[in-house]
């Protein structure tokens, strides 16, 4: 029956839209595991100190298994008039044993309920994107590992600028999502702590064990303050960050890759099964994959926005706005898992034309930077040195050749202390080569970066 547990003040009957809408059991039915673990683990601490008899808790904790079943099997009736997840669960409880399971919510409020079956189920959300994050990572690495002497062409303002290698370039994503991975860790320290024992604001007569409870869930400690406690939702913001930074990111690797997809780069095929084509242009073959990634990124940051407004005017401490803060982390975390899933899995898909990068990289007067750092190692002040090359580049693309076309005499009647070994830094592989220091795109060093990439990723 769907008889209030909160009726007993009440003398009318709830109105139908009222009941339509307030109730959250739409979307927070999926708490359910969250909701079950809580409450046996709360009911065993009653038990232990003396609260509950022992026959009551294990009453308690096999009801509860028991509609964790029916709700996997997809037999459990969920009530609109029930609100939410907490209740509907109490309610059959206690429809189900009987005496025992009136006495479940002793020295406990749906406000500390809701706020650790929250914390349950963001702490396993974190670990499932660590997991994922990681999964990409180890494709990337992996995908990095035949490219250290690729060599394409390094962007500024997408105009080229440098060449680079490709494993270089793959290694800078790495670096993004190593960054991610970082902050979802950290933000889950503060995720993984115990409200259970504030009750509806400011905590409760009886002697609760929270050591206990909160031991029995693998909470690192119990909240400090039950007001906060009941109220806090900033480790969801935090969480709604990290997601929204490691969304963006995966947003401008997809902007990469649809750029490079396209017929005037051609640097890259995607595989087909990571691709789509087109209802009326049977040529087309388009890489949604990577457009849907970076448009799923807007709802996430809107999330996070969502989360950030619903929070910032309330007064200590629960307050019912909170029950909007379901939808938009449920749909942050759901979006998240699945953009790093199929994201994940395109990746090995990806083949590269070398060749494409490699003329890229050569016409764009690429190794101009390297003719100046040339000059200056013959003593040619920088500037000098910088309007020299400029001078030179300017004729080259006049003559519609790439600057190792030039010949020495050409090159000479713009920078006469130019010898012939000048033909070595003017090589797309003598530049990249030349950047051999720590963090540098030369091959050797590429190659210890991706080793070092590939250990921590091994080691997490
Ligand atoms: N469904 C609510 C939420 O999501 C929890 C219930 C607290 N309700 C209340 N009347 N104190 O936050």
């Amino acid at each position: 029956t769907g008889k209030k547990p909160w009726g007993g003040r009440f003398t009318e009957a709830t109105d139908e839209l009222v009941e339509a809408f307030t109730e959250s059991i739409s979307f927070d039915a999926r708490l359910y595991r969250q909701d079950i673990q809580g409450s046996i683990a709360h009911s065993q601490m009653l038990a232990k100190i003396g609260v509950l008899s022992d026959q009551e808790a294990a009453d308690i904790e096999q009801g509860l298994l028991r509609i964790q079943e029916q709700i996997e099997a997809d037999t459990f009736t969920w009530l609109t008039e029930l609100e939410d997840v907490h209740m509907n669960i109490e309610a059959r409880l206690t429809e189900d044993i009987g005496d025992a399971g009136k006495k479940l919510h002793t020295g406990r409020s749906r406000n500390d309920q809701v706020a650790t079956d929250i914390r349950l189920y963001m702490r396993e959300a974190s670990d499932q994107v660590v997991q994922l994050i990681q999964q990409l990572q180890l494709a990337l690495v992996t995908l990095a590992d035949n490219e250290v002497d690729t060599i394409m062409p390094g962007f500024t303002h997408l105009q080229v600028a440098q060449p680079i290698s490709l494993a270089h370039h793959l290694l800078a994503w790495n670096e993004m999502l190593e960054r991610d991975v970082e902050r979802v860790i950290d933000c889950r320290k503060r995720i993984n702590v115990m409200p259970l024992g504030s009750a509806a604001l400011a905590g409760t007569s009886f002697a609760l064990d929270r050591d206990l409870t909160c031991e029995l869930l693998g909470f690192d400690r119990p909240t400090r303050n039950s007001l906060d406690a009941v109220s806090d939702r900033d480790f969801l913001i935090e969480f709604a960050s990290a997601a929204s930074l490691a969304m963006m990111h995966l947003s401008r690797m997809c902007e990469e890759l649809i750029l490079w997809a396209s017929e005037s780069y051609k640097f890259i095929e995607i595989g087909d099964a990571f691709c789509t084509g087109s209802s009326i242009m049977p040529q087309k073959k388009n890489p949604d994959i990577a457009e849907i990634v970076r448009g799923k990124s807007a709802r996430v940051i809107g999330n996070l926005h969502a989360l950030l407004v619903l929070m910032k005017s309330q007064p200590l401490a629960y307050n019912r706005d909170n029950q909007e803060d379901k939808e938009p982390i449920f749909d942050t975390v759901d979006t998240l898992l699945a953009s790093l899933q199929v994201f994940a899995a395109m990746i090995p898909s990806i083949r590269f034309n070398r060749d494409r990068m490699y003329q890229a990289a050569l016409k764009g007067y690429a190794t101009a930077t390297d003719l100046a750092e040339y000059l200056v190692r013959l003593h040619v002040p920088f500037r000098d040195a910088h309007e020299i090359v400029g001078n030179t580049v300017h004729y080259a693309i006049e003559q519609n050749k790439p600057l190792s076309d030039l010949s020495l005499n050409e090159l000479q009647s713009f920078g006469p202390m130019i010898q012939d070994d000048v033909y070595d830094v003017l090589t797309l592989e003598g530049s990249i080569n030349s950047r051999a220091h720590f963090g540098g795109t030369a091959p050797a060093r590429v190659r210890e970066a991706l080793d070092a990439a590939r250990t921590r990723l091994q080691t997490d």
